[in-house]
């Protein structure tokens, strides 16, 4: 077929199409759906075997695909708590693997032409908020999209009515109803079964693929972001867009580097007394601005 002439509306229909005419029944229609990030596929899990069904993203029309090796990718339908039906993405396409953010954001879309009103999204990112230890958990509850601010965007171009209004705010985009659950449920039942913290903050997206610099993430800290990553805002902005609710949470698994890095003039003239400071002047070891 000759996709690539298909509206992103269009193709997410064929997409819908497909889902629709082999899902079965009882797990037709999820109302939310789970991006499991990097490392957190076991989220899928949380859905039992029976009623149970996988499909490759490579069955599916116009699903963009992870270039990882050895993480095809795949959509797991099934029921939450037995009776809610959900659909739980395993492995997500990024921007720095070449994608676009129409193909980033193209599951949403599927999701919400699907009938799901909340998306829960999931990443790894790394800690640029110094009270954050590895392995704590933080609520997303705002975002800074420097792409975006500069003109890569997703909802850059003609406005799809069908999914949303030309100029969406973003000021509530992270459900508050939502989070005041998690950290209800957080505190009635998670302080048994680990020392983790959640925490609520601001996740900064970065288009990857390089880490930051040691200045990039202390310009990042000082803008007000607490970790910083390479996905979920995106797909965050295109639920929104489409009036899908939303709640995102961060799995801290490093700390970002923040402290300056180590000068290379001090190495060269630390523990010199002056003797020493003006023969490396004359034999051209060191620069007259560096012993200065
Ligand atoms: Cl430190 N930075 C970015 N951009 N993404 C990450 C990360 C850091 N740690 C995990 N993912």
């Amino acid at each position: 077929m000759a996709s690539t002439n298909l509206s992103v509306l269009e193709q997410a229909h064929e997409a819908v199409d497909f889902l629709n005419s082999r899902v079965p029944e009882g797990l037709q229609k999820p109302k939310v759906a789970v991006v499991c990030g990097s490392g957190l596929s076991g989220l899928a899990d949380t859905v039992q075997a029976d009623p149970r069904m996988e499909y490759d993203y490579a069955s599916i029309p116009h699903f963009p695909r992870p270039t990882v090796a050895g993480h095809a990718g795949k959509l797991v339908f099934g029921l939450l708590g037995q009776k809610i039906p959900a659909v739980f993405m395993v492995g997500r396409a990024h921007y720095y693997e070449g994608n676009s953010m129409d193909q980033v954001t193209f599951p949403i879309r599927v999701f919400k032409l699907l009938g799901v009103d909340t998306v829960v999204l999931t990443n790894a990112a790394g800690g640029l908020n110094q009270d954050y230890d590895v392995g704590d958990i933080m609520l997303l509850n705002d975002h800074i999209f420097l792409a975006g601010l500069a003109g890569v965007h997703p909802l850059r171009g003609p406005n799809v009515d069908d999914f949303g209004v030309r100029f969406p705010p973003l000021s509530d985009a992270y459900d508050l109803d939502l989070r005041r659950h998690v950290h209800q449920v957080w505190k009635e039942i998670i302080p048994s079964q680990t020392t983790r913290r959640l925490h609520e903050g601001v996740y900064a997206f970065v288009g990857g693929p390089t880490y930051e610099t040691r200045a990039e993430s202390r310009m990042l800290q000082m803008m007000g972001a607490d970790v910083v990553g390479m996905s979920t805002v995106p797909e965050i902005v295109v639920a929104r867009h489409c009036g899908l609710r939303v709640l995102a949470f961060t799995l801290v698994t490093n700390s970002a580097v923040l402290a300056p890095v180590p000068r290379g003039d001090e190495q060269l003239l630390q523990g010199k007394d002056a003797s020493e400071l003006s023969a490396m002047l004359e034999e051209g070891k060191a620069t007259h601005e560096e012993v200065l």
